[in-house]
């Protein structure tokens, strides 16, 4: 079983240069990711199903999909400097890791997801994460789905609530995307300790 982490970005773009300065000086907000990224990289040591990140280009001229799963990553990830690095080198030759951008619309996506995915869905107006007792069909994925540095836009969210995402908070504080990614990996880690089972909510 996979644990997806799903994040639309309207700001990162395929076809502008980046170095690994002009990021940390903020463009493109390529940071917030490349944080994520860094995190997952460090979660996946300790857990035991694949982490993936899946991240959506929202821009207009964009419209794309990148999944990364944590286990394409070669390099040994040892600061955030080394996953913006390693982040442009996908973005600008994912093909180099195996990995593709595709041309799809994120309701499109995320039907296609829904074939074999339960989602979860970060939002403060869900219900606390330690509240859900959901039983879920255990041989789907899991995808949770969580804004960048925006929230998701209301037409994002609608298709993810036709397909039945559960909404989860975790409580009034506003986290950043990557430290959300670092709640929910705690979380998954001390369930799959404390049960045995490889995913929260049950
Ligand atoms: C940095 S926030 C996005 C922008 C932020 N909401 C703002 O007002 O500036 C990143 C994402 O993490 C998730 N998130 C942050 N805090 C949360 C909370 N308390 N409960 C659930 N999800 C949260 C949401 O999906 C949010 O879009």
């Amino acid at each position: 079983m996979g644990l997806l982490f799903l994040m639309p970005s309207v700001t990162i773009r395929t076809t502008t240069k980046k170095t690994v300065k002009s990021v940390v000086g903020g463009q493109e907000r390529v940071d917030v990711v490349s944080r994520c990224l860094l995190n997952l990289y460090r979660w996946q040591k300790r857990i035991n199903d694949e982490l993936s990140l899946v991240l959506y280009l929202s821009h207009p001229e964009e419209l794309s999909v990148i999944h990364i799963p944590i286990s394409s990553i070669k390099s040994n990830l040892k600061d955030e400097l080394d996953s913006i690095e390693e982040f442009l080198d996908i973005l600008s030759n994912p093909r180099i890791f195996d990995l593709n951008i595709e041309k799809i619309s994120f309701g499109d996506l995320l039907k296609k997801l829904a074939s074999d995915t339960t989602f979860f869905y970060f939002t403060p107006e869900g219900t606390p994460l330690e509240e859900y007792t959901v039983d879920f069909d255990k041989k789907k994925s899991v995808c949770f789905v969580l804004g960048s540095q925006y929230d998701l836009t209301k037409e994002q969210e609608e298709p993810l609530y036709n397909l039945g995402a559960f909404p989860i908070s975790l409580g009034k504080r506003n986290y950043l995307a990557s430290h959300v990614i670092t709640i929910s990996c705690y979380h998954i880690l001390k369930k799959q300790s404390a049960s045995n089972k490889p995913i929260f909510g049950r």
